[in-house]
């Protein structure tokens, strides 16, 4: 079976992981520590505070831009659930706006509509990896005090106006979920300028606690902690973060293998009229996490069954980005977002994988063009 995605580790991974075990330190310690500093340079931010997921970095993102019960905050509903939940984790309310259809992503005209004298905080998602408009969102947010708080979770590695995404972003939060590029297993990364939200999220990540377990180990004195506020375990691995640091390495690599994927998928299925694929906006350039493709209006050929066609043919594709307002959990929201409801049930997302054969990926599109391109032979018979 082709999978839809299939993390690029090899030896070097093992190697590492192998001497973080080796070493006796395994929780969160001086790996985590120079995972941070690594990152924290690639993106170019003055700090990044490891933690377990992406999950946990939304969660300790809406607590550091102050955001309560009663609040509410704007999200995309067409965004893995994480997003949305992160915000009833904090008591507050989510408040679901459309998307843009060419980057899915939220804008200042689909957010604006939804402001409210509560709206505390946007999260703004870079879709599938595509970098959304962090300047135009935070020109309408920062005169309104609205914290934007950037869900780069498939972003890293994607570019904003030339630097990498997350470098403009006042709090950003990355997943290495090993759907992502960098992968840790599980695993995410909070990045701020501003170092006393970076020491306020290294506490929250760790109990409240106002000295790391690590640095306790470390002193030659016995040194008593304090619980500042409530916290959360939301710690990092040694273990992970050794393969995060060969992975960060890799992440490069990683990139132009997938933009040349991509762009040979354009180029096999150009044709298609209608077909309406990932791409780069005007501003910035993707990392393509995610090659997702809208079938044209009128297709012959309907998501799910096209789905169900690879796989029988040994490709496995996804539906493209759900929709949490569709959602049983979310049924007591009611809302009409046509452009993310179009989305969620006429896109799907292609196998690319670092690893990927020309002949697996022209197995795929082959697959892919005939059956949009069967309306010939679906024609009524005259
Ligand atoms: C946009 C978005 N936000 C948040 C998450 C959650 O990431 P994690 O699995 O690291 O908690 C994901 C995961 O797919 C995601 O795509």
């Amino acid at each position: 079976m082709i999978p839809v995605m299939r993390p690029w580790l090899g030896k070097e991974e093992a190697d590492a992981a192998a001497e973080a075990v080796a070493s006796g330190w395994i929780a969160q310690g001086p790996r985590v520590q120079r995972f941070e500093e690594a990152f924290a340079s690639a993106i170019g931010v003055p700090h990044a505070v490891a933690v377990s997921s992406c999950t946990a970095a939304l969660h300790l993102a809406l607590i550091a831009a102050g955001v309560g019960p009663r609040d509410e905050v704007i999200v995309p509903s067409l965004s893995f659930i994480a997003t949305a939940n992160a915000v009833r984790y904090v008591g507050a309310q989510p408040v679901f706006a459309d998307v843009d259809l060419a980057t899915q992503n939220l804008t200042p005209q689909t957010v604006e509509p939804h402001l409210t004298s509560r709206t505390r905080a946007v999260i703004l998602v870079d879709q599938g990896g595509v970098p959304a408009d962090l300047y135009a969102m935070s020109a309408l947010c920062d005169p309104r005090h609205i914290a934007v708080i950037e869900d780069a979770a498939c972003a890293a590695g994607s570019a904003y106006r030339g630097r990498p995404v997350g470098a403009d972003a006042r709090l950003a939060a990355f997943s290495f979920h090993p759907r992502k590029l960098l992968t840790t297993g599980e695993g995410g990364m909070l990045t701020t300028p501003d170092e006393s939200i970076a020491g306020r999220l290294r506490r929250l990540r760790e109990h409240g606690m106002d000295i790391s377990a690590a640095d306790r180990h470390r002193s030659q004195q016995p040194v008593i902690e304090h619980y500042t506020e409530l916290g959360f375990n939301f710690r990092m691995t040694d273990i992970q973060a050794a393969i995060g640091l060969v992975q960060l390495g890799k992440l490069a690599q990683m990139v132009v293998q997938r933009r040349a994927l991509a762009q040979r998928y354009r180029e096999l299925l150009s044709g298609i009229p209608g077909l309406l694929t990932a791409a780069d906006p005007p501003y910035g350039e993707t990392n393509y996490q995610s090659f997702w493709m809208l079938l044209p209006e009128g297709s012959p050929v309907g998501r799910d069954d096209l789905l169900r066609l690879l796989a029988s043919v040994g490709a496995s594709a996804r539906r493209g980005i759900m929709a949490a307002h569709l959602e049983p959990a979310y049924a007591d929201t009611q809302v009409s977002l046509p452009v993310t409801e179009r989305l969620a049930r006429h896109s799907l997302i292609l196998p690319l994988f670092h690893q990927m054969t020309r002949e697996q990926q022209d197995h795929v599109a082959s697959v892919v063009k005939s059956a949009l391109s069967s309306s010939v032979l679906r024609a009524p018979v005259p």
